[in-house]
C-alpha cells in the first residue's frame, strides 16, 4: 500500500455459537440488521426494541448498547445477560448465542439503508396522513411489509408498513398516525417537509401475503390500515377467486374519513366492515360497535375461522385479542395467521 493512503477497516466478524459467522460493515447500526442483510434467519419481529424477539447472549467481544431502557427485556433478561440484537452495535469480532430460524424465517429480500425524499403528503383523517417516500435504489418489497424511518433529531428508528404494492418505481407509501407526544410520528406527520429528505431501511417484517387459495380477513386497528391496505392489494391483484373481508377498528365517528383509503380499492371481491369502540353518537351510528375481534367472530365463524388466511396490525390488545381468538378458541392453524403487533 502507499503510503499515505489509509486502509479501508476491515469488516467485523460475528459467530453465531454452532452456527454460521457473518461480516458487519463499517456503516452497519446494529448486530440485527447487519445478520438480516447477510441474509440469516435472526429472529426478530419489531426491529426497535419493544417486542424482545431478537434476544442473543454475548459469548465474547464487546458491543455498544443504543438504548439501555429498551422495553423488549425485562430485568431478569438483563441479569441473566441477554441483549436486544437491535440496539446492539458490535465494537469488534464477537460469538453470539442465539437460535436462528429455519429457512422459511430468512428474510425474503435483502433490507437496504438510503435516503429517500418525501414527494406527497395527504390527509387520510384528522389523526392520519399518506406520507409517499421516493427511493432512489430501493429493493423490491412484499405486501405487508415495513420499513424503518429515522426521522431528524429523534433517538432510535419508527417501524412502518409501506401501504402500497412495490410497483417497481421505488415509491413506498407509509399511513403514518400521529401519537399524542410521540417524537417520531410527530416529527413525520409536522415536521418533515414535501422535498425534504429521511433515511430508511427495509424492507422487514415477517407478515407478509404469502401464496394461498384461501380467502383472506385484515384486521387494522387504527394505523394498521397501512399493511391491510397492501394485503388486500396484494390479493386483488393476484388470483381472481380469493375474496378480502377487511375490517377495521377505529374510535368515533371523527376517524371514519379513513374509511375512503378501503373505499377506493372498489372491488366486488372486497368486503368490509368498519368498528367504532367508542361511538359518540351512539344512537346515530349504526354499524358495528365494540372490539373489533368480536365482531370478526360474529361475523365468519359460522363459516369456520379456520378456512380463512388472517392477517392483522395494530396495538397490543387488539394483537393479543386476535391471538386469543384465532389460535386458542378457533385453532386456526400457526401458519395462517400473521401480524404485526405495533409495540
Ligand atoms: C412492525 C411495526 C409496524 C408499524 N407500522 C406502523 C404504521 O404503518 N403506521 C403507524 O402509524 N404506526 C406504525 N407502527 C408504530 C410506530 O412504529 C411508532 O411506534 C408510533 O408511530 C409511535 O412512535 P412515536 O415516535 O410517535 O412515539 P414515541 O413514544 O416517541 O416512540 C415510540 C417508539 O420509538 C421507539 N423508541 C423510543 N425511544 C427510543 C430510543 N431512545 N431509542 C430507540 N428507539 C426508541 C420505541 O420502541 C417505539 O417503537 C408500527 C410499529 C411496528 C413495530
Ligand atoms: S426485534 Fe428487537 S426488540 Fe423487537
Amino acid at each position: 500500500m502507499s503510503a499515505g493512503v489509509d486502509a479501508a477497516p476491515s469488516p467485523i466478524r460475528i459467530q453465531v455459537e454452532n452456527g454460521p459467522s457473518f461480516s458487519v460493515g463499517p456503516n452497519e447500526d446494529t448486530l440485527l440488521r447487519a445478520a438480516l442483510r447477510a441474509g440469516l434467519a435472526f429472529p426478530y419481529e419489531c426491529s426497535v426494541g419493544g417486542c424482545g424477539a431478537c434476544r442473543f447472549e454475548l459469548l465474547d467481544g464487546v458491543m455498544d448498547t443504543l438504548w439501555d431502557s429498551a422495553p423488549g427485556l425485562s430485568e431478569r433478561d438483563r441479569k441473566r445477560g441477554k441483549r436486544l440484537a437491535c440496539q446492539s452495535r458490535p465494537c469488534g469480532d464477537a460469538s453470539i448465542r442465539v437460535r436462528l430460524g429455519g429457512e422459511a424465517e430468512r428474510p425474503p429480500v435483502a433490507p437496504r439503508r438510503q435516503r429517500a425524499t418525501l414527494v406527497e403528503r395527504r390527509p387520510v383523517n384528522d389523526e392520519m396522513v399518506e406520507l409517499s417516500l421516493q427511493l432512489s435504489d430501493a429493493p423490491p418489497f412484499l405486501a405487508g411489509q415495513y420499513a424503518l424511518l429515522f426521522p431528524q433529531g429523534v433517538d432510535g428508528a419508527r417501524a412502518y408498513s409501506m401501504a402500497n404494492l412495490d410497483q417497481g418505481d421505488g415509491r413506498w407509501r407509509f399511513i403514518v398516525r400521529r401519537t399524542p407526544g410521540g417524537r417520531g410520528s410527530t416529527a413525520l406527520c409536522d415536521g418533515l417537509a414535501v422535498g425534504a429528505e429521511v433515511e430508511v431501511d427495509g424492507p422487514y417484517g415477517h407478515a407478509w401475503l404469502r401464496p394461498s387459495t384461501r380467502d383472506v380477513v385484515c384486521v387494522a386497528g387504527g394505523s394498521g390500515l397501512g399493511p391491510m391496505l397492501s394485503i388486500s392489494r396484494g390479493v386483488l391483484a393476484g388470483d381472481a377467486a380469493r375474496r378480502v373481508h377487511f375490517f377495521l377498528g377505529l374510535r368515533n365517528e371523527a376517524e371514519l374519513a379513513a374509511v375512503r383509503e378501503i373505499d377506493a380499492l372498489a372491488d366486488p371481491r372486497l368486503q368490509a366492515c368498519v368498528v367504532l369502540s367508542a361511538p359518540a353518537g351512539a344512537t346515530a351510528w349504526t354499524g358495528a360497535t365494540g372490539f373489533v375481534h368480536t365482531e370478526v367472530e360474529r361475523a365468519l365463524s359460522p363459516a369456520g375461522l379456520a378456512g380463512f388466511d388472517f392477517y392483522f396490525a395494530g396495538p397490543p390488545p387488539m394483537i393479543d385479542a386476535m391471538q386469543d381468538l384465532l389460535m386458542v378458541r378457533h385453532r386456526v392453524p400457526f401458519e395462517q395467521v400473521r401480524f404485526d403487533r405495533y409495540v
